[in-house]
């Protein structure tokens, strides 16, 4: 103390000073077992939105804002999940969601194991139950999986002992995606309710979609969705969104722009005469989106297509587009999950 306040007259001298031994460990080296840092999440796994009270996002979303901080940072590096090991296991192909979370479980001190798994080579059922067991059986905290088929995830959840985070199945879920979205919202319009959000594109098919209906829902927004009827799921109406089929009608008076890719990949047959009548209609250009609020944001999840569901000069438009920040957000939000779902693990020893 003595030192800190400049008077180093009281100061022992160096060999007779005896440092204390908990002052040997450095509370930045501490992993969330010996700081004992408090549980906020109560759920094992983040398998989706779905189940979510307010109040888990929220808890999720403040503690992603302390590592949007870290991540600012010279030295990004903390130690909650030193001793942890984390599998990516992408049965899909992935380039955001995959290297954000590597990112965020390095920055958190775990030892990252990527497997790349070639959707082709693996078939469901007993094939991913089968890998799954295997993989346990390396004793993993945390596991990252996406996977082409809706419920895969929980499906392998059930036959492992560690943590299962869901990094997109099917068309069914991709909660880190609404997180972040989420995250990125709040911390440009400081809430989120109230809000009047309009997603927009190919809806049928994406998981990005429905975790976000789902969170902005929990979280008190208005939620349209904008798309032709064939690229929307049949009743839709009953998730309490409300259902335009004309991209002007749909944008007027929003606060959020989100737009979707057509998921070429989970069409079979024609879902649109063709990409250029697609933009014409639902591709999002100055035009359209002027028919939103003045200061409504642009926001993509990821890869784009641009030229079909949106105008190349609308998403590098750094005053309205907020994509990149979306990408950093990411990061954030994992490292957010992945220490939030570690302060729940058990930290004796399992056999
Ligand atoms: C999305 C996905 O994979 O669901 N991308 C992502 O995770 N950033 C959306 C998409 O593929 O269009």
């Amino acid at each position: 103390m003595a030192a800190e306040n400049g008077d180093n007259s009281l100061a022992a001298p160096l060999d007779t000073c005896r440092i204390p031994e908990s002052a040997l460990y450095n509370a930045a080296l501490m992993t969330s077992a010996e700081k004992q840092l408090p549980p906020i999440f109560p759920h094992r796994h983040l398998l989706g939105i779905e189940g979510l009270s307010a109040a888990d996002i929220t808890a999720l979303l403040d503690l992603a804002d302390t590592y949007v901080e870290q991540n600012r940072q010279v030295d990004k590096k903390g130690s909650v999940l030193r001793g942890r090991t984390q599998i990516n296991l992408f049965f899909e192909a992935s380039t955001r969601t995959q290297s954000s979370f590597e990112l965020a479980g390095k920055r958190l001190g775990a030892d990252v194991m990527n497997m790349s798994v070639g959707s082709s080579s693996v078939k469901k059922g007993e094939t991913l139950i089968d890998t799954a067991v295997t993989l346990n059986a390396m004793h993993p905290d945390l596991i990252i999986i996406r996977h082409a088929s809706s419920g895969a995830v929980e499906l392998l959840s059930q036959k492992v002992s560690c943590s299962v985070v869901n990094a997109g199945d099917g068309a069914h879920e991709h909660p880190t995606q609404a997180l972040l979205d989420a995250l990125t919202i709040r911390r440009r319009k400081g809430r989120i309710e109230g809000l009047t959000v309009a997603i927009c594109g190919d809806i049928l098919h994406s998981r990005v979609a429905r975790s976000n209906i789902l969170l902005l829902g929990a979280m008190g927004a208005r939620v349209r969705v904008i798309a032709p009827p064939t690229l929307l799921p049949r009743g839709i109406d009953r998730f309490g969104v409300e259902v335009f089929h004309d991209m002007r009608k749909g944008l007027e008076g929003c606060d959020i722009v989100m737009m979707l890719r057509l998921q070429l990949e989970r069409m079979s047959g024609s879902y649109v005469p063709s990409q250029r009548e697609y933009f014409h209609y639902f591709g999002l250009d100055y035009e359209k989106l002027g028919h939103a609020k003045p200061d409504a944001l642009v926001m993509h999840p990821g890869p784009m297509n641009r030229g079909v569901e949106i105008d190349s000069a609308v998403a590098d438009d750094i005053n309205r587009s907020v994509i990149r920040e979306q990408v950093e957000m990411g990061v954030a939000v994992r490292m957010a999950v992945l220490d939030a779902l570690a302060r729940n693990l058990p930290n004796e020893l399992r056999i």
